[in-house]
C-alpha cells in the first residue's frame, strides 16, 4: 500500500503521471464524477485549514465518494490523550483513504506505520506539504509549458514555510532549475535543504534579502506568508512579518510572463491591486488544488479512469 507523506514519495514519472491525470480531469470533470462511488475520505485535521481540507473534501465529493472527519483536534479525542497510532488504527475501519494535518513533524509518517488505508500527508508542522507541491508543479506546468528551465524565486517565510521545502525538494529533480531564496536572515532555507537537497544535488541557488533585486531574472515568483503560528515568541513574528509586500510597482521590474505563485492563505505580504495582474496565479492554483487531489485519491485507490476505461495505479 502506497501513502504520500514526502513528496519524493512519488518518483518523478509518477509525479508526472499524477499531471497528466490532473490534466484530464481538469478538462472534463463531469467525466470522473462517479469514479469513486462508495469510496470514503477521513480528513483529520489537528491544525486550522482552509484550502486543502475542503479541497480533498470537494476532491472526494467530485469523485462520487463520500467523506468523513474532524477539523480541528479539539473536536477529537486526542484532547482526551488518544495517540496519532491509536487515531489511525481506529479511522481504517471506517475510511478507505485519510488525509491528516498535524502542527507535530513526522506525525503523518507515525499514522501510515499504523494505518491499513493509505494516508496523505496535508502538512506536518515546518516540515512538508507534498499536495500543496503538485497543486504548485500543475499550475507552473499550466502557465510555463513546463518544469524544466526555471528560475524560481522564493521570497518570505523559508524557514517554516513547509509548502517551500517540499516544492524546492521536487522541482530540484528537473533540468536546469535554478533557485532564488529571498528572506530575511531569520527566515532562511533550513541546513538540512541547503545541504541534503542543493549542495548535494549541485542544483544551482543564490540566497539574497532583496526582493527587488532578484525580480528581474524570475521565471516563477513563490510568495509565502510569515508563519505566525510557528513563532516562539510575538515580537519576533512583528518584527518579520512586515519584510516583503509585493506590490504593482514592484512587478513594474519583472518578466512579462512571470507567474506569480502563493500557497494562501495571504495575510499582506501580496498587495491586493496584484491579483488583477494577468501575472497572478494564486486563485489558479487553488482551483488546480482539487484536480491534483482527485487524482491523487484516485491513483492511492486504484480506481478506473472513465477516459482510458483502465485502473490507475502509480507506476
Ligand atoms: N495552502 C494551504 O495549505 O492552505 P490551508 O492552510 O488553508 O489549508
Amino acid at each position: 500500500m502506497r501513502h504520500l507523506i514526502d513528496p519524493l514519495d512519488l518518483s518523478k514519472p509518477e509525479t508526472e503521471q499524477l499531471l497528466a491525470l490532473a490534466e484530464r480531469i481538469r478538462s472534463d470533470p463531469a467525466a470522473y464524477q462517479e469514479v469513486a462511488v462508495h469510496k470514503k475520505l477521513a480528513t483529520l485535521f489537528y491544525e486550522p485549514s482552509t484550502r486543502t481540507r475542503l479541497s480533498f473534501e470537494a476532491a472526494m465529493l467530485n469523485l462520487g465518494g463520500h467523506v468523513l472527519g474532524f477539523p480541528s483536534e479539539i473536536v477529537s479525542s486526542a484532547t482526551k490523550g488518544e495517540s496519532v497510532a491509536d487515531t489511525i488504527r481506529v479511522i481504517s475501519c471506517y475510511a478507505d483513504i485519510v488525509a491528516m494535518r498535524h502542527p507535530k513533524e513526522g506525525a503523518p509518517l507515525r499514522a501510515s506505520r499504523y494505518a491499513k488505508v493509505p494516508v496523505i500527508n496535508a502538512g506536518d508542522g515546518g516540515h512538508q506539504h507534498p499536495t500543496q507541491t503538485l497543486t504548485d508543479l500543475m499550475t507552473i506546468r499550466t502557465r510555463k509549458g513546463r518544469l524544466n528551465g526555471l528560475t524560481i524565486g522564493l521570497c518570505g517565510d523559508l524557514k517554516f514555510g513547509r509548502t517551500v521545502h517540499s516544492l524546492i525538494k521536487t522541482m530540484a529533480r528537473y533540468e536546469n532549475v535554478r533557485f532564488v531564496l529571498i528572506s530575511p536572515e531569520e527566515l532562511r532555507v533550513p541546513d538540512y535543504i541547503i545541504k541534503d537537497v542543493l549542495l548535494a544535488g549541485h542544483i544551482p541557488f543564490t540566497e539574497t534579502r532583496s526582493l527587488e533585486d532578484a525580480m528581474p531574472s524570475l521565471d516563477i515568483l513563490y510568495m509565502t506568508r510569515v508563519q505566525k503560528e510557528r513563532f516562539f515568541n510575538e515580537e519576533d513574528y512583528i518584527r518579520l512579518k512586515n519584510s516583503y509586500i509585493l506590490t504593482e510597482e514592484k512587478l513594474q521590474k519583472a518578466k512579462p510572463d512571470l507567474a506569480v505563485l502563493h500557497p494562501l492563505p495571504r495575510v499582506n505580504e501580496i498587495a491586493l491591486d496584484v491579483d488583477d495582474d494577468p501575472r497572478a496565479a494564486y486563485f489558479e492554483q487553488v482551483q488546480n488544488g482539487v484536480y491534483v487531489r482527485m487524482a491523487l485519491m484516485m491513483l492511492l485507490l486504484g480506481l478506473t479512469d472513465p477516459k482510458t476505461e483502465k485502473k490507475v495505479a502509480l507506476c
